[in-house]
Order: structure tokens, then C-alpha cells, then sequence
């Protein structure tokens, strides 16, 4: 069973750390492995722009580094430095790191929240998010 609640205050609390000198934009994931462990990501600018890593690859390549290859949900929070809270949107993980997810998870029961709030959220699947993906089963 996925606490969402509890996954999505843990995104909150990894959006603390985002670094984000360049857009202002903050964004925290927290990733639910297999283990019941939950992995937490930010995300990390770079001057150079391209070196920049958004929270949920920060979140899956922590897991991953840490021996963790299998997944059960994330929770994506994402705003403004300095946001109110009747401004903070729902945050949906960009191109890159859906295919990220697409790598280590399966995509019908992976799910994804997008959260404002503990108490205001949307759940998709990723196979929502990434309709046909791509993956290692191509190859087979
Ligand atoms: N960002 C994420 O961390 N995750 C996403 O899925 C969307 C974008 C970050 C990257 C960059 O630091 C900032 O948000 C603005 O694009």
C-alpha cells in the first residue's frame, strides 16, 4: 500500500534543499521503492545549464546508486521560490525523466502524484504519462 500522504510530505521536504539559483524554480520528488523505502530528490542547477538534474532523476539515481532498481510510486512537488500556496500548480515530471521512470518501472501500475498540498493531489500512472514508452523490452 503507497501512503501518498506521506510520500508527498516528503517531497515537500526535499524541495527544501532544491538548488536553484538560475529559474527560482523549486521542485521536490519523493520515490517509494519496492523496499518500502523512500528515496528522496531535489532538483540541482548548474551554470552551465545542461548539467542541471531535476529532483525525480536526483530521487531514482540516489535508489539506483543505493542498489534499489524497483518501484511502487512518486509524489512531484513544484513552485516558485517563495510561492503562497493559492499559487503552487501541479508539477508534471518532464520528457527526460518519464523516460527515466520508464526504465525502472512498469508502467501500469507505476503510479505518479502531482501534488499542491498532503490534502490536494492527482494520481496518474506512468503509462498515462508515457503513453507507448520505450524500454528495455523493445530489445526482446
Ligand atoms: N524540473 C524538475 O526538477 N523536474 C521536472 O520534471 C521539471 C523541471 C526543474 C529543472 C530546473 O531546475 C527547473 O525545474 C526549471 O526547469
Amino acid at each position: 500500500m503507497v501512503n501518498e500522504k506521506l510520500l508527498i510530505k516528503k517531497a515537500f521536504e526535499a524541495q527544501t534543499y532544491s538548488y536553484t539559483p538560475y529559474s527560482n524554480f523549486n521542485v521536490g520528488a519523493a520515490l517509494l521503492g519496492s523496499n518500502g523505502k523512500i528515496y528522496e530528490g531535489c532538483n540541482i542547477e548548474n551554470a552551465a545549464f545542461t548539467p542541471t538534474n531535476c529532483a525525480e532523476r536526483t530521487a531514482f539515481f540516489k535508489a539506483v546508486s543505493e542498489g534499489q532498481l524497483e518501484f511502487e510510486a512518486i509524489a512531484i512537488v513544484g513552485s516558485k521560490k517563495g510561492a503562497n500556496e493559492d499559487e503552487i500548480e501541479y508539477c508534471a515530471p518532464c520528457g527526460v525523466c518519464r523516460q527515466v521512470m520508464m526504465e525502472f518501472c512498469n508502467p501500469k501500475p507505476f503510479k505518479i502524484f502531482l501534488a499542491k498540498s498532503e490534502d490536494d493531489y492527482v494520481e496518474y500512472t506512468l503509462e498515462e504519462m508515457l503513453p507507448l514508452g520505450f524500454s528495455g523490452k523493445n530489445f526482446k
